[in-house]
């Protein structure tokens, strides 16, 4: 399963990147919102610049002409960014004729299995659900994740599972055991991930031991 990072700060990326664990990255425009400095465009090409991998950047249109002019002007930003559209039917209209100009799509905001057999369907390069998101509904957001991985495993489905809306460690982690392609994390969570309150006594013995020894 491959790490992407959910965000649009560029501190974050360049920190993570430097771990050697990322392999794309994923905004919204809730987390660009967030940025004060750049536009769209020159946030979205520095991310591209930083991390050499699919960076998906969403439509603001509401109707499928709208999302496909947008996806086209993101397309030509650079060649690995991929338009992220929502779970509607104008989104999947829009997807089916963004995939056949070969400009590839992440479908977001996905709550069921069947928008995300539908966005397969359309010819999505990503689909997105947001466990965190169904979790917080009172449903399991893992079990979504099974469902539409085995659906795509059974009928031969390309397109990819990407587990978003990841809250905790243990979201990568399920994630992961699931069969997820990819999962995108808040840069809080992959820090969280990273640490061990043993690793970091074990380091300290390790060190006072040595020290002792001299
Ligand atoms: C995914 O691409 C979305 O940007 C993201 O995972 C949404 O997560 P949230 O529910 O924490 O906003």
């Amino acid at each position: 399963m491959q790490i992407y990072l959910d965000t649009a700060n560029l501190n974050e990326i360049r920190e993570a990147a430097s771990w050697g664990i990322l392999s794309g990255v994923t905004t919204n425009p809730s987390l660009i919102a967030k940025e004060k400095g750049g536009d769209f465009r020159g946030i979205i090409t520095e991310i591209a610049s930083l991390v050499d991998g699919p960076i998906s950047a969403e439509t603001i249109a509401l109707d499928a002409d709208g999302m496909v002019a947008e996806g086209r002007e993101y397309a030509q930003w650079h060649p690995n960014v991929i338009v992220k559209v929502p779970s509607t039917p104008a989104g999947l209209q829009a997807v089916a004729r963004l995939a056949a100009e070969g400009i590839r799509t992440n479908v977001t905001l996905c709550f069921n299995a069947t928008q995300a057999l539908f966005a397969a369907r359309a010819g999505a390069f990503i689909i997105s659900p947001f466990v965190g998101r169904v979790d917080d509904t009172g449903i399991d957001g893992m079990s979504l994740i099974r469902e539409i991985v085995q659906i795509y495993r059974l009928h031969h489905l390309k397109t990819l599972v990407l587990s978003a809306s990841i809250r905790h460690p243990r979201h990568i982690i399920e994630s992961a055991l699931a069969g997820a392609d990819i999962a995108t994390c808040p840069f809080g969570v992959i820090r969280q991930s990273m640490k061990h309150p043993l690793t970091d006594s074990g380091i300290e013995r390790f060190l006072a031991d040595w020290k002792a020894r001299q």
